[in-house]
């Protein structure tokens, strides 16, 4: 299966144009278009399940129940049910009876999601960790449930190509489905790439983009756990869960240039590797890539993250045109001849904005799919880990027609997860120039 590269994206950017294009007609910024979008008479009680009751399934959960008209949460799921109990403790502290939530539907261990999806519900919130994600996307739809997933949603290119066929069905069904990419949602984003669209810069040349941190939280192994179980509990640095930080994180800034772009790219060499970060505890994935996109017209995305304490700190997207420069996270456009531009609005919350939104359409009943967006958004991410783990030029077909399945044979609590440690608990390391990556 082929994606078309620009199809996707022309047609939300098109969308997209004529939504900000009405909406600074109307008085020049978008926050007018995002109200209206919260402003549909509620109808009936939207029921809501969560599958991952983790930090952002937790968030993702209280802005559902933010979201305007009566939604309850009606059914949980979670791998562990410490993690379950304790998300459910701090969504009843704040938002009380619309968590309802019955023992008989709390759900734990890889066969939950199934439980939940299947409990009497209109939306699934899919927050696990994303090698999960097509697997349990393609459950929720195939069940005729609303599905707001978070970013990215898969972890390799079977995985994406089953999120497509999915989001196909979603469509053909008129599901409605948000994905995390929460920018798309963000007033200041909209604008300023709305103006770049609109040629505030004139034609783009290079985009810049940056995840660039000290990294994330490690969780130690502990005595009794099984392999697969240490895995599930560590699960940012392996792979078949997480994708490389470059998957899990960079892709918010490198959805932002395919934005910019109206496209995805062609192909990617890049170089990476763990310097730092390389303890037992950092499992297989590298702590730096730096990767070279190219978009079909010949324009180069640079793009970096790293995850090493102690060094420069920069999250961030930018784009040099033939007449001017912007830096896209900050809302700020240097044109030529000394015309300048910088966003000075109030940015409302994206998070809760991306869940007012999906709310809005199911109960407005429009259109309101991302999911391509979210899958081609991660496809990127994962042609830049290929790149960076293979040492290969490797191109976007090459990535996303790729046979490589990252996923384990079966899912069990004593089940052999795809890759296991030495004797001194060390797990084998992409190895550029040799390792088979795509
Ligand atoms: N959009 C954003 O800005 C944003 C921010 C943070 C996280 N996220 C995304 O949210 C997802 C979750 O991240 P997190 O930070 O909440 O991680 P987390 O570890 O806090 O939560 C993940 C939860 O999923 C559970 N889980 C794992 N496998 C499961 C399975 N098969 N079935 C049911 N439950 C399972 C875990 O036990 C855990 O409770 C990731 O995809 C991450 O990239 C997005």
């Amino acid at each position: 299966m082929r994606i078309s590269r620009r199809s996707f994206l022309r047609t939300s950017l098109k969308t997209s144009l004529k939504t900000s294009l009405a909406a600074s007609l109307a008085g020049g910024s978008l926050l007018p278009r995002l109200a209206r979008a919260q402003s549909g008479s509620p109808k009936d009680l939207l029921r809501v399940a969560l599958v991952g009751c983790g930090g952002r399934g937790s968030g993702a959960a209280s802005q559902a129940l933010a979201t305007r008209g009566e939604v309850q949460l009606v059914a949980v799921a979670d791998a562990f049910s410490d993690r379950l109990d304790s998300c459910l403790e701090h969504l009843a502290a704040i938002h009380g009876e619309r968590v309802a939530v019955p023992e008989e539907r709390k759900f734990v261990g890889f066969d939950a999601y199934r439980q939940a999806i299947d409990a009497d519900v209109d939306v699934v919130i899919l927050a696990t960790p994303p090698g999960f994600r097509p697997l349990h996307f393609e459950y929720a739809v195939n069940a005729g449930r609303h599905v707001f997933m978070e970013k990215p949603v898969a972890v390799d290119g079977p995985g994406i190509r089953r999120v497509l066929a999915a989001a196909e069905v979603a469509r053909s069904r008129d599901l409605k489905i948000g994905v995390g990419l929460q920018r798309h949602h963000d007033a200041r984003y909209l604008e300023t790439i709305e103006r770049i669209r609109q040629g505030a810069i004139g034609e783009i040349v290079l985009l810049r983009a940056y995840w660039d941190s000290g990294g994330v939280w490690t969780r130690p192994r502990e005595a009794g756990q099984t392999e697969m179980e240490y895995q599930m509990r560590n699960w940012y640095y392996f792979n078949w869960l997480c994708g490389d930080h470059i998957v899990e994180q960079h892709i918010h800034n490198l959805d932002v240039c395919n934005w910019v772009m109206g496209a995805t790219p062609v192909s990617a060499q890049g170089q990476g590797g763990r310097q730092v970060r390389s303890g037992i505890e950092h499992g297989e994935i590298f702590d730096h890539h730096a990767v070279e996109f190219t978009y079909a017209n010949g324009t180069k995305l640079m793009s970096q993250c790293r995850h090493i304490p102690g060094t420069w700190t920069s999250v961030s997207e930018h784009a040099s045109g033939s007449e001017g420069t912007a830096n896209i996270s900050a809302g700020r456009i240097e044109g030529r001849g000394g015309w300048n531009w910088r966003w000075r609005g109030d940015v409302p919350d994206a998070y809760q904005v991306e869940h007012d939104v999906l709310f809005a359409a199911i109960r407005e009943g429009h259109e309101h799919n991302e999911a391509r967006r979210g899958a081609e958004a991660t496809m990127t991410a994962i042609l830049g880990r290929m790149a960076t783990y293979s040492g290969q030029q490797v191109s976007w077909n090459d990535a996303l027609g790729s046979e490589l399945s990252l996923s384990p044979e079966s899912y069990a609590w004593d089940a052999a997860p795809p890759t296991s440690p030495d004797a001194e608990g060390r797990y084998p390391i992409p190895m550029p120039g040799v390792t088979r990556a795509f």
